[in-house]
Order: C-alpha cells, then structure tokens, then sequence
C-alpha cells in the first residue's frame, strides 16, 4: 500500500490500538458502536464517489463497498496499522480496486474531485471546533449538490444521563491520551462548525440514552 504523500508526523499514534481496536470496542460498547456506524447502509445506495476520513480498521467501508458495488472511495488515516486492517477488509470483500488509499493528516489532505459522501464516524472527536471548521471549509468545495455528509460521535445529551455520559467521555480521552498521545480533551461542538461552513442538518439519530448520534448533513 504506497503512500500518496510523504506523511507528516501524525498527531496521535494509533498504530497502538489498530489490532486490539475492535475487541476494545466490543469489550466497552458491546455492538452499540457498530449499530450506530452501520445504521445508515441502506440510505447510501446512491452514493458513487465517498470521502472515508479516518475510517480506523475498515469495518464500516467493507460493509458500504459490500453494499453498494457502484461506489468508490478515497480514504484517508494517519495509521498505516489502521489503513493494513481496512485494505485487507476491502480485500476481502473484493473491493480493494475501488478505494483509494491516502496515508495523510485529514487536515491537511488535499481532495481531488467530486464528492457525494463523506463519512467521519467517530473521527471530528479526534479534533477542536475549529479545526472540524477548518476540515469542513477543505471538503465544501469538493461536494457534489446533495452530497451527504455521515457523522457518528458521541454527545453529552440531557437530562439524567448527562452526567454518566460526561464521565465515559472523559474516560475514553484519557485512554486515548494515554495510548495514542491524543491532545484533544473534549468534544468539539461539530455541529457549530458544520453549520458554520454552510451545512444543514437532514437527520438525526441517538442510541445509548444519547451518548451516540448519527446524523446526515448536507451543503445547504
Ligand atoms: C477514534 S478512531 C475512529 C475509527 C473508526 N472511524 C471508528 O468508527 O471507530 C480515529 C481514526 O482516525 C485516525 N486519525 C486520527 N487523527 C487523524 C488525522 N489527523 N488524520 C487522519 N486520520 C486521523 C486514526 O488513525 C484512527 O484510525
């Protein structure tokens, strides 16, 4: 898997936690992270060019290449461990001539083309507002009208599960601080810099009392 551009010292190292991610994952969540990432298949049948931004292993990308055999994707990740994983999952669903692999900072990438779907699924967490606001300004000129952007993410909801949410977040960056050198402390108010950049919410989605969100935005 040749790199498309001399990568840049990533910001968080999550080589680290490529293999045991998934176990990780199921061992905190048990299926909720999958059900809230996979929950939107069947609404991106359309889709025929995707932006996949920090996809981690490629579970969710083998699952959306199996689905809809028109769509390509460019996909970007710092971690050559993660982007191994999510190249041997398109593999194996015959799908690896249909990705486009970028071992590239999200921010700094430069996209080539037209885009109708952008998929970030618990990725903008790894950023602040502004830089979500930056990487939104990069991606607005290269989406086709009526493009989707897919986000998943954890939230802060109200009401009584506020406070149990706000410390599994907390958690989690600790870990994430811990093992991958993560600098980003808090959730980034995505929606703020969505909207910002001209995006308008379609749809919204919550599982686990609202501390996960899926949601559809689209350039408004
Ligand atoms: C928390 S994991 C999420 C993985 C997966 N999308 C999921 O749903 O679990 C964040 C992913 O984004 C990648 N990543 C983090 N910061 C990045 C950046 N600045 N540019 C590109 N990829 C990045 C990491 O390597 C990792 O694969």
């Amino acid at each position: 898997m040749p790199p498309t551009s001399q990568p840049a010292k990533p910001r968080a190292n999550f080589d680290r936690i490529a293999r045991p991610y998934r176990w990780l994952e199921y061992l905190s969540f048990g299926p909720m992270l999958e059900q809230c990432r996979f929950c939107r298949i069947p609404q991106l049948k359309s889709a025929r060019r995707a932006l996949v931004l920090g996809d981690g292993d490629g579970r969710f990308l083998a699952r959306l290449l199996t689905a809809n055999s028109s769509l390509h994707a460019d996909v970007v990740d710092q971690s050559p461990a993660m982007l191994r994983l999510l190249e041997s999952r398109a593999a194996s669903v015959h799908a690896r001539d249909r990705i486009c692999i970028h071992q590239a900072d999200a921010l700094t990438f430069a996209p080539s083309g037209v885009y109708d779907l952008i998929v970030t699924h618990f990725f903008l967490d790894c950023f602040t507002t502004s830089e979500v606001q930056s990487l939104a300004q990069n991606i607005r000129p290269h989406l086709a009208p009526g493009a989707l952007w897919l986000v998943s993410e954890f939230a802060i909801p109200s009401g009584f599960a506020a406070l149990p949410a706000r410390t599994i977040v907390s958690a989690l960056y600790a870990a994430f601080r811990l093992i991958t050198g993560l600098r980003t402390r808090a959730l980034p108010n995505h929606s703020t810099a969505l909207v910002r950049t001209g995006f308008t919410l379609l749809d919204r989605r919550t599982f686990l009392f609202g501390l996960l969100i899926s949601e559809l935005w689209q350039p408004s």
